[in-house]
């Protein structure tokens, strides 16, 4: 009983046919003396029919013992199903299989959760979904999720291929470097207390294969990264990896823009506008208050510092002596929103540094606020005017130093939207895509605590020409050729143009990221070096692959769409790791726990 069909083939030109199905038995359903098997792969499912007065030997009773998820292969024919009873839903639903024989190729257990159930991802817990993560996978959700991801990641080879581009695989065992997230190291039993350490992205090797003449060079890399884990970051994740010679960022955009149009068109035949929209990181922050601004609604910051200039209202004209800003959003709608949802939003403010949270609910013809009291006219005409203020707003407010302020307002921004849009007050339709370049990134931030200055992206991003002689001087104002792409809020992708001058590679590193020669050395050295021997002028990014298939799924967790991810803890719950080792692998690392910890 060779299988002829998938379980999503069957139509009723088929009628009449003799045909095999194979795959997991769905569900199982006794009905007069019927019984009807959903019998589901891969592609679909296919109702069939055990008919006891067709069926020779024992075949009805082994049906009728089936269980959920026992593998099976039915044989039969292929008929349409009686008037009425055929089901829309389904491809397949307007036929079934008499069938005439069944193979029980395995039997399944009682499964702790259905793989039936649509709702499944939303009622069971994750974990359980985790720890058994072969049946969580046969869900179609999941199985949709995969699928797709094939699809994208062999559309951007094709995409890649067709523009010129090698695909290239570098090292997974490589070498420890400081600057970015923390990074996994891999002891080397060869020589005691040396360590190779995980890549965090292939942008040395990248870089370098540049230098080597390769021009186009592009990877799904894996990459890892021991960091704080949420539903957009793994330990492990994939990013589309690239890097061209003798480009300029307009190129960078328009070779991503093409790749993102593809994408989209293959995964969910949408067509992308091009060229996407530009938004420098002082705009971005300015009116949205965060540098990945999801722009498809508006409420956006407005700024209100000289008004507040010189107010009696001691919060905000004391800020703004202070060299600080006044902004304020209007949530449209948002008047009634609850004790509970003020709280929330304070507590948001307040996670920020922010001493409490201002607002003016405007409810029955009146501005209901404990501090309108102390506005002058001229401070409420001009709250009105700018802010459009209407019948049922809530005004919000934030008065700090200016990244503080736009930052507050940023994240309430986004809190309001999706309680507004959970109303229904706020309409953004699921298919929406918002795309734009985030650029003119600062090149350096200051570390407070460490009083140092650090990489915006990472320390191999050239500084706008223009701006190289502020390096040592004005380090604030020098600008980055550094650019994300951003798509509904999410950050999808960052890249930039590179050094590619060793002087200047060695200035950003010793004089500015104050890293010591030596260091420098031991850990640039190869490529500071490589730079002395004719590197190209480059340029790259990388995608997260994983957020954009989260993205084309429409679900808010990467772990949605990779096959087998870490909790939050790291863990894999399937597999159970990670786990202790041996005493004697152990030995052969050269390596000594302290206090190991076993529960
Ligand atoms: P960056 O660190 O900005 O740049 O990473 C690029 C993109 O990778 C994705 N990403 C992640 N996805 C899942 N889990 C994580 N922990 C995680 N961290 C990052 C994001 C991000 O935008 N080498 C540079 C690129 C370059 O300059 O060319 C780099 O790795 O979507
Ligand atoms: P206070 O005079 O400190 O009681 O503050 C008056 C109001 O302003 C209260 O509603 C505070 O929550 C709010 N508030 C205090 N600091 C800020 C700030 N930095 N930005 C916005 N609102 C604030």
């Amino acid at each position: 009983m060779k299988r002829t069909h998938h379980c999503n083939e069957l139509r009723p030109a088929h009628i009449g046919q003799s045909v095999s199905l194979s795959g997991w038995v769905h569900s199982r359903r006794d009905l007069g003396g019927l019984i009807f098997i959903d019998i589901r792969d891969r592609e679909g499912r296919t109702q069939t029919v055990f008919d006891p007065s067709d069926l020779a030997g024992d075949l009805f009773e082994k049906a009728a013992a089936l269980r959920s998820e026992c593998v099976i292969t039915i044989s039969g024919k292929v008929r349409a199903r009686p008037t009425g009873t055929n089901n829309p839903k389904i491809p397949t639903g307007e036929i079934e299989v008499l069938a005439s024989g069944l193979e029980v190729l395995n039997v399944a257990e009682v499964l702790p959760f259905p793989v039936d159930d649509p709702e499944t991802a939303s009622k069971v817990n994750e974990e359980l979904r985790l720890k058994y993560r072969y049946l969580d996978l046969r869900r179609p959700e999941m199985a949709r999720n995969l699928r797709l991801r094939s699809k994208v990641a062999t559309a951007t080879r094709v995409f890649m291929d067709e523009q010129g581009f090698l695909e290239v695989e570098t090292p997974i065992l490589f070498k420890s470097t400081p600057e970015g997230a923390r990074e996994f190291l891999v002891p080397n039993r060869r020589e005691a207390g040396t360590f190779y350490a995980l890549p965090q992205s292939p942008q040395q090797f990248k870089q370098i294969l540049m230098v080597g003449g390769v021009e186009r060079y592009y990877q799904l890399a894996r990459c890892f990264r021991d960091e704080d884990q949420r539903a957009d970051r793994q330990l492990e994740f994939t990013q589309i990896d690239i890097e061209m010679s003798f480009i300029e960022r307009e190129d960078i955009y328009n070779l991503v823009e093409g790749l993102l149009k593809r994408v989209w068109k293959v995964a969910l035949d949408v067509d992308v506008p091009t060229p996407f929209k530009r938004l420098s990181f002082q705009d971005a922050i300015n009116r949205y208050g965060i540098d990945k601004p999801d722009t498809r609604f508006g409420m956006e910051l407005v700024d209100f510092t000289e008004e507040f200039r010189s107010s009696s209202f001691k919060v905000f004209g004391g800020t703004v002596e202070n060299h600080g800003v006044v902004k304020a959003l209007n949530a449209k709608g948002f008047a009634g929103a609850t004790q509970g949802q003020m709280d929330t939003m304070t507590e948001l403010a307040k996670g920020f540094g922010a001493k409490g949270l201002a607002y003016i609910k405007v409810e029955g013809g009146e501005w209901k606020s404990p501090i309108v009291k102390f506005f002058s006219d001229a401070e409420k005409a001009a709250l009105s005017e700018k802010l459009r203020i209407e019948e049922g707003d809530l005004i919000l407010f934030a008065a700090d130093q200016w990244l503080v302020a736009c930052e507050i307002l940023g994240r309430l921004r986004l809190y309001c939207a999706e309680i507004l849009r959970g109303q229904g007050k706020l309409d953004i339709p699921a298919n929406r895509f918002d795309f734009l370049w985030v650029v003119d990134f600062p090149l350096l931030s200051f570390d407070k605590e460490q009083n140092r200055w650090y990489s915006s992206h990472h320390p191999f991003t050239a500084p706008v020409a223009e701006d190289i002689p502020l390096l040592k001087t004005e380090t604030r104002k020098v600008r980055g050729q550094h650019y994300d792409v951003v798509v509904n809020g999410v950050e999808l992708g960052g890249g930039s143009i590179r050094i590619h001058q060793p002087e200047l590679q060695k200035t950003v590193f010793e004089d500015v990221l104050q890293i010591s020669p030596d260091e420098t050395k031991l850990r640039f050295g190869y490529m500071l070096d490589a730079f002395r021997y004719g590197a190209p002028p480059h340029g790259g990014i990388a995608l997260g692959f994983d957020r954009l298939i989260a993205i084309l799924c429409g679900t808010p967790s990467i772990r949605d769409v990779i096959a087998f991810p870490k909790t939050a803890k790291g863990a894999c719950l399937m597999t159970e790791t990670p786990t202790p080792v041996s005493p004697r692998q152990l030995r052969d690392l050269h390596i000594e726990v302290k206090a190991p910890k076993r529960e």
